[in-house]
């Protein structure tokens, strides 16, 4: 082999240690998927080639071929200690007081805080800047070996950067949390579910299976993550400060959470966990508090530890999202499409700080499964802003009185007939002109994807309904002020508002309208797809069966339901009426392969709905591409939240600022 090839081996090695770091860790790729995947396609064939080339930490050695036995177990150089948790500001001043009165202190002593994972603690060893092994907590002195198994998680790094401002330790032993985002999470259990395979209980305890997985094969699979939080043994490196251990692994290569309080007060340390917990929602992760840890190390190596904690540490945990309650009823709830979903109705409990009266059980077969019945005393979850649900039941308190659930055989709000065809799992109530589906499918008209008319909410179009003012959606453009100023909690004012929202909603996209149709099996996406092919609204009603099928995405399912709306007379009459009231369909230019050709995009801060990864591949889809500077030749800079100096250098040489909104809808392919 020549020494050419050998050499061109290591440069693509290089190269893809660090391109993974800049995607998977500072989520700033500065090259496409595509290029990313020629350097590790290049890589491979040179290593099957020259099979003696293949390292151990090469970046096509993360996923290992055979399945192990069993874990190995191995002993932690200095125990992996757990915490004292705090659930109140109380325990945490008098933390603070103790551990001065320790110390010995009489002014404020510095703290540095983060947010706590609710994950799966585990140890990397590093040798020499190479990763040799992972292991799991177990019971804080010895744990398992996953080394295979956490080799698999792109943001471990195989290898550690190499920087100027740290010493690579001969050994470095590093602790953090690995854990699966929320999203990843519900995508997996979705993915579960089609497979027929049960779904996680919650984001841990998929990440806590995943890393136990003897087939490192089905871990690669998993979407984990993870936070780096501290140190075990360090040899040759001295750090001064709990902040400066976070620097260091941050500089080496590893994934810091960045939202950490460095060195403040116990009193600003408070604040920064009043503002986590009310945001705690807005992350794509779980937390289950803040660790709370005195800065110097000196310090904590005087505090020292009690038996199973140290003295410098601690846990203030956020209220519970789980509860205990009892089922007090279930009954159904009709929905747009007449679905009929059943709802237990609790007894009022205080979940994570909200009180909960209602959980959703989904469908009559969820409530087999978990054999929910009225009476149960169940355990209940809250997990950010999605409706509660009912996790198990503690059978152990069943007492011989609960009484199990039964679909009602007609519809609990019109007495029409239910019905529950065979394939499906969820019943239906059989008139279409039911109250309930009535208002369900205004609210949908009304919504954010759909018209958008602002203030039309629940309450009023359950008036507007119950008094008979509108039946279909097409009546609400014929509202007069005066009778809307009339209802209950309007006035003048807000009668003119709501004329002037549905006024606005008018205008509106043909792809828009069509979702607000409320056809089923029509969501926001195949309304999308419905509108680009068809282009216009005469177009798609006049769609033959046969012509629905043959476009991408549409299966017989949407096709019949599509056809079955349009030959609806009453569907017909409606659109009809809107078209009277002046309901007009913009002709929408959506984007395209080329509508960013040649555009260089700059992104920075977060952006709420996605992340940095998936806008960039939004702007390439387009044409366009991302650079991690701004210049002069920078068509835009998408400005997220809390945004860098980017913000400011692109205010400067006056390059476009696109805020999240204004982003997403310029990269909206139609
Ligand atoms: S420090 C001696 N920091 O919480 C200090 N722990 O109850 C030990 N955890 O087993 C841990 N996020 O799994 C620390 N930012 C964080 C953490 C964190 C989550 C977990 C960790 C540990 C448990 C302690």
């Amino acid at each position: 082999m020549s020494e050419d090839i050998r050499k061109r081996a290591a440069e693509l090695r290089e190269a893809l240690h660090r391109h993974n770091y800049l995607y998977y860790v500072l989520d700033e790729p500065e090259i496409s998927d595509a290029e990313y995947d020629r350097l590790m396609q290049e890589l491979i064939a040179l290593e099957t080639a020259h099979p003696e080339l293949i390292e151990p930490d090469s970046p096509t050695q993360r996923v290992g071929a055979l399945p192990l036995e069993k874990f190995e177990t191995v002993a932690h150089t200095i125990p992996m200690l757990s915490l004292e948790n705090a659930f109140g500001k109380e325990e945490v001043l008098a933390f603070d007081q103790r551990v001065r009165r320790f110390l010995n202190r009489d002014w404020p002593l510095v703290y540095t805080a983060e947010p706590k994972m609710d994950g799966v603690a585990v140890e990397l060893v590093y040798e020499n800047g190479r990763l040799v092994e992972a292991s799991t907590r177990g019971d804080g002195y010895t744990g398992e070996l996953i080394t295979l198994n956490i080799r698999t998680i792109k943001m471990v790094p195989l290898v550690l950067l190499d920087t100027v401002s740290v010493t690579i330790p001969s050994r470095l032993e590093v602790r953090g949390e690995v854990f699966i985002p929320v999203e990843a999470f519900k995508q997996l259990n979705k993915e579960r579910l089609d497979k027929d395979e049960p779904a996680f209980a919650n984001p841990r305890n998929a990440a806590a299976g995943s890393l136990r997985q003897l087939d490192s094969r089905i871990t690669a699979t998993r979407p984990l993550d993870i936070f780096c939080y501290g140190v075990g043994m360090v040899t040759d490196v001295e750090f001064a400060s709990h902040w400066e251990i976070l620097q260091s692994l941050k500089a080496l290569g590893f994934r810091v959470n960045p939202h950490i309080k460095a060195r403040a007060t116990i009193e600003e340390i408070l604040v920064y966990y009043k503002d986590l917990l009310d945001r705690r929602h807005e992350f794509p992760y779980e937390m289950d508090g803040v660790v709370i840890k005195v800065d110097d190390l000196a310090l904590q190596r005087k505090l020292g530890e009690k038996s199973r904690s140290p003295r410098w540490a601690l846990a203030y945990k956020f209220p519970a999202t789980q509860e205990t309650t009892r089922v007090v009823k279930i009954d159904v709830q009709v929905g747009r499409t007449g679905a009929l979903t059943p709802v237990a109705h609790l007894e009022p409990v205080s979940v994570g700080g909200v009180t909960v009266s209602r959980a959703t059980l989904h469908n009559e077969d969820e409530i087999k499964k978990k054999d929910i019945r009225m009476g149960d005393t169940v355990l209940i979850q809250r997990a950010g802003d999605v409706i509660p649900e009912v996790i198990k039941v503690i059978t152990t308190k069943r007492t011989g009185v609960e009484q199990p659930f039964r679909m009602p055989a007609t519809c609990p709000v019109c007495g029409a007939k239910v019905v529950r065809l065979e394939q499906e799992a969820v019943s239906r109530c059989v008139n279409a002109n039911c109250p309930a589906q009535v208002k369900e499918r205004i609210k949908h008209f009304a919504s954010k994807g759909a018209f958008d008319i602002d203030g039309m909410g629940d309450k009023l179009v359950g008036q507007m309904v119950d008094k008979g003012l509108v039946k279909s959606y097409a009546d609400l453009f014929f509202l007069d002020k005066a009778t809307t100023a009339g209802l209950e909690r309007m006035g003048e004012k807000s009668a003119q508002n709501l004329m002037d929202a549905m006024a606005k909603s008018k205008q509106i996209s043909l792809a828009r309208f069509v979702y607000a149709l409320g056809i089923r099996h029509v969501g926001e996406h195949i309304a999308h797809v419905l509108a680009r092919t068809f282009e216009s609204l005469k177009a798609l009603m006049a769609a033959t069966a046969e012509e629905l099928v043959a476009v991408d995405e549409i299966g017989p399912q949407v096709s019949q339901s599509v056809r079955a709306f349009f030959e609806n007379p009453e569907n017909q009459r409606n659109i009809e009426r809107m078209v009277e009231a002046g309901v007009t369909l913009e002709t929408e230019e959506g984007a395209t392969k080329e509508t960013l050709a040649g555009k260089t995009f700059v992104l920075t801060g977060a952006l709420d709905s996605m992340m940095r990864s998936q806008a960039k591949a939004r702007i390439e889809a387009l044409g366009g591409k991302v650079s991690s500077s701004v210049s002069r030749k920078t068509a835009y800079v998408v400005a997220g939240k809390d945004p860098g100096s980017k913000l400011d250098k692109a205010k400067e040489i006056g390059i476009k600022i696109l805020d999240e909104k204004e982003f997403i809808e310029m990269t909206r392919t139609k």
